[in-house]
C-alpha cells in the first residue's frame, strides 16, 4: 500500500470533499474483517408497497377491465354511455350477483345488429399479440335470448380479437372466453356487442393475461412481480402509506374486506383518487383483487418476510385526522388479533380455516405488524398503547412496528421517539423524504442512537430532486446516489437499523400522483430506476455480519461536503468480504483498500459498479441506462489499490481466508 501523503482519520464521518476525491493524495478504508459486528438482519433491504399511482388497479393486479363491476359512485366510468335508439345500457342493483358490489348492468338491444357498449381499460388495455387472455363474466338472461360478442379493438379502431357467447341462463352464471389479440397493442378497448333482440345482466366483467405471474389465474402482472422478485427482498410492506389511513376512517383499508372470492370484496375510493388538486385521479378506486391473502401469497413467493400495517384507530393527520374513540377501539384491535390468526393460526381457528378456504393451509408464518402509518401526537401513543398492550399478551412473537411520524426531524419525531422508548416499542418506523443533500449529510445519524433502545425501520425515504410532492421531482443518478451513501450508513449501523425501504414503489405512467418512485410501468413494459438498482446491489450484497470500517484522508482533503462512503459485511456461506463505496465526487478517484485481519485474497473479485452524470435516468427506451455494470478485478493482495469512477456506488466482493 503506497501512501503518498499523511493521513488523517475520521473518527466521525466517512467524506471529505475536495475539487478531486482526496485532494492531492489518496484516501485509505481500512475494514476489519477480524472484528465482525453485529449481524445483519436478513430483512435487512425490502420493498413498501403502495396503490398510489395506479400501483394495483391498473398496475400489480392484472385485471384489464376498469370499474368491472360497475360499483364507482359514477356507475359508468370507464364504459362508453352510447345513446341509441337501438339499446340501452343501464346500471341497476335488484337482485344483484353479490350484495357487497350491489350494481350491475343491463344491456338491451332492440334491434337484430345488436347494441354495444365499450370499456376504456387502466389508461387503455394492454395486450400481446398471440398471446391468450381470459375473458370471463358473471351473466343473466333479462329477455330474449340475445348473444353476447366479447371484441377486443386496437386504439384506432381496428379488430384484434373477437369471440362470442351465447344461450344464458336467467340465473346468473360465470361464462369464459379466450381471445387471442392478433397485434400488440398499449392502448386497446374492450367491447361488448349483444347481438339480436332482448336483455343481459352483465357483473364482475373481467379480461386477465393467461400469462400473470405463476401463471395464476385473476394474478399479478408477471413483469412488475419480476422485478420486486429480482430486488431479492428482504420484507414487503403493504398495503400503504397513507391508504392504510384514509382520509376519513370509513375510507380506511379494512383487510377483512379483501379476502375471500373477489366478487365480495367491497370497492372503496383510493384516497390518491382525490388528495393531489394538481394530479386528480377520479377513476382510481380499490377493487381489492389484490388482497391481504395476495400480499402474503406474493411475500412468499418472492421470499420477504410479510410487514402488514393496520389501521390504529387514525385517519390520515394530512386529512381530516378523524380519531376512533378509545373506549370504541376494540373492533381495530381484534382486527390485529384475527390477521395474526388469519396468517398464522391453524386451519382449525376462525380465520386461519379462511386463509385455507382460499387455497393456503399452511401459515404465512408473520413475524411483523404495524399499528398506523405515519401518525403522531399524544392520540398516536395512547392508541398504540393499547395494540401493544393486547398484541403482546396474545401473540408476543409478533414484533410490532410504531411510527415516528412523517418527518426524521420535528417536533413531532421528537415527542413520539421517548415515548415509544418508554413503551419498549420493538421497532420505530422512521420516514424521509428530503433532497439528496439531506442524504448525503446525514450519513451519522444513527450513529449515536440508543444501542438498548427500539430499532430502526426506516421505512420510507426516497430523494427528492426538487421538492416534496413536486411534479418535478426525478428518479435521477444523483438522488440515487446519495440514498446510497445514506445506505451505507443504515448499514454500518445494522444493529440499531433492522430495515428500511424506499417508497413509493410503482408507478405507473399515465395515472401517477406521486414522484420519484422505484419502478415506472405503462400498459406494457416497465423499467427499474436508478434507486431500484441501487436498492437491488444492497439487497443483493448484503452479507452477515457488519465490518468496521475506518477512512483516512489525506490532510489536504476539506470536510465541508461529504464525497465519499463506505461499509463493509461478510457473507458467511462464501467468505467473501462485501465492500460498498460511493464516490459522489464528479472525478474519478483511487483508494487504498486495506482488508486487515485477511491473510490471503483470491485474486479475482467480483465488481459491481453503477457510474452516470448526476441527471441521468432510465425510461422505457433506456431502461438500464444507469444500471450496475459487472465485472471481475484483480486484487493482488489484501491491501490493494482500487479506482472509483466518478458519480460511483461500487460494491467489490473479495473472496478471503482469515
Ligand atoms: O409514499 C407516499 C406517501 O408518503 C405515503 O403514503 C405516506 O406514508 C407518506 O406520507
Amino acid at each position: 500500500m503506497k501512501l503518498r501523503l499523511p493521513l488523517r482519520t475520521l473518527t466521525a464521518g466517512f467524506f471529505v470533499a475536495a475539487t478531486s476525491l482526496f485532494g492531492a493524495g489518496s484516501a485509505t478504508i481500512t475494514i476489519h474483517t477480524d472484528k465482525p459486528g453485529a449481524k445483519i438482519n436478513p430483512a435487512m433491504w425490502g420493498i413498501f408497497f403502495e396503490d398510489i399511482n395506479f400501483g394495483a388497479d391498473g398496475g400489480l393486479y392484472a385485471e384489464l377491465v376498469k370499474n368491472r363491476s360497475f360499483e364507482f359512485p359514477d356507475a359508468l366510468m370507464g364504459w362508453s354511455r352510447p345513446k341509441s335508439e337501438v339499446g340501452s345500457a343501464l346500471v341497476l342493483d335488484e337482485s344483484p350477483f353479490n350484495s357487497a358490489n350491489p350494481h350491475y348492468l343491463r344491456i338491451t338491444s332492440r334491434a337484430d345488429s345488436g347494441f354495444s357498449i365499450t370499456n376504456e381499460g387502466f389508461r387503455g388495455i394492454g395486450v400481446r399479440k398471440g398471446e391468450i387472455y381470459d375473458f370471463s363474466v358473471q351473466i343473466r338472461a333479462a329477455e330474449g335470448k340475445p348473444s353476447l360478442t366479447v371484441q377486443l379493438v386496437s386504439a384506432d379502431g381496428s379488430g384484434l380479437a373477437s369471440e362470442r357467447l351465447k344461450n344464458f341462463s336467467g340465473d346468473w352464471t360465470e361464462r369464459k372466453v379466450r381471445v387471442r389479440p392478433t397485434a400488440s397493442e398499449p392502448k386497446g378497448r374492450l367491447s361488448l356487442i349483444v347481438e339480436g333482440k332482448g336483455a343481459v345482466d352483465l357483473d364482475m366483467v373481467s379480461l386477465f393475461p393467461q400469462k400473470t405471474w405463476k401463471n395464476r389465474p385473476g394474478g399479478l402482472r408477471a413483469d412488475m412481480v419480476q422485478m420486486l422478485a429480482d430486488l431479492k427482498p428482504g420484507f414487503m410492506r403493504f398495503p400503504g402509506g397513507c391508504i392504510v389511513e384514509g382520509n376519513v376512517l370509513t375510507n380506511r383499508y379494512q383487510w377483512k374486506t379483501t379476502i375471500g372470492p373477489v366478487a365480495g370484496r367491497k370497492l372503496i375510493i383510493n384516497r390518491w383518487n382525490f388528495e393531489f388538486k394538481h394530479r386528480p385521479t377520479p377513476d382510481y378506486f380499490q377493487s381489492f383483487g389484490l388482497g391481504f391473502f395476495e400480499f402474503f401469497q406474493l411475500c412468499e413467493d418472492i421470499g420477504a418476510e410479510p410487514l402488514p400495517i393496520l389501521n390504529c384507530g387514525m385517519a390520515c393527520q394530512f386529512n381530516s385526522g378523524e380519531l376512533c374513540a378509545l373506549d370504541q377501539l376494540e373492533p381495530y384491535i381484534q382486527d390485529a388479533l384475527d390477521l395474526v390468526e388469519f396468517a398464522n393460526g391453524p386451519v382449525t381457528s376462525t380465520w386461519g380455516a379462511k386463509r385455507a378456504a382460499m387455497g393456503h393451509r399452511a401459515p404465512f408464518k408473520m413475524k411483523l405488524l404495524g399499528i398506523g402509518n405515519e401518525q403522531w401526537g399524544p392520540q398516536y401513543v395512547e392508541r398504540y398503547a393499547r395494540f401493544a398492550k393486547a398484541l403482546m399478551e396474545k401473540h408476543p412473537e409478533i414484533q410490532l412496528v410504531s411510527s415516528a411520524g412523517p418527518s426524521p426531524a420535528d417536533d413531532r419525531f421528537n415527542f413520539l421517539w421517548p415515548k415509544l422508548r418508554e413503551l419498549n416499542a420493538d421497532i420505530v418506523d422512521e420516514h424521509c423524504y428530503a433532497n439528496p443533500k439531506w442524504f448525503f449529510e446525514n450519513t451519522h445519524r444513527f450513529d449515536s442512537y440508543d444501542r438498548n433502545g427500539p430499532k430502526v425501520f426506516f421505512g420510507e425515504y426516497a430523494a427528492q430532486s426538487d421538492k416534496v410532492v413536486s411534479v418535478n421531482n426525478r428518479n435521477n443518478w444523483e438522488c440515487a446516489l446519495s440514498e446510497a451513501a445514506f445506505m451505507t450508513s443504515l448499514e454500518r449501523n445494522a444493529d440499531v437499523v433492522r430495515m428500511s425501504s424506499y417508497a413509493p414503489l410503482f408507478a405507473h405512467e399515465d395515472a401517477w400522483q406521486w414522484r420519484p418512485n422505484l419502478i415506472w410501468c405503462d400498459n406494457l413494459r416497465v423499467f427499474g430506476t436508478p434507486n431500484y438498482y441501487v436498492q437491488q446491489l444492497f439487497s443483493r450484497n448484503r452479507g452477515d455480519a457488519v465490518l468496521p470500517v475506518k477512512l483516512e484522508l489525506p490532510v489536504s482533503a476539506s470536510s465541508a461536503t461529504p464525497k465519499l462512503f463506505a461499509s463493509a459485511t461478510r457473507d458467511e456461506a462464501t467468505g467473501e468480504i462485501i465492500v460498498k463505496l460511493v464516490n459522489a465526487d464528479g472525478v474519478p478517484a483511487s483508494i487504498n483498500l486495506n482488508l486487515a485481519g485477511v491473510k490471503k485474497v483470491y485474486p479475482k473479485a467480483k465488481a459491481f459498479v453503477i457510474t452516470s452524470d448526476a441527471r441521468d435516468e432510465n425510461s422505457f427506451e433506456q431502461p438500464r441506462k444507469v444500471a450496475p455494470v459487472e465485472s471481475e478485478v484483480r486484487i493482488p493482495s489484501p491491501a490493494f489499490t482500487h479506482a472509483l469512477p466518478a458519480n460511483c456506488l461500487s460494491v467489490l466482493r473479495v473472496k478471503a481466508e482469515p
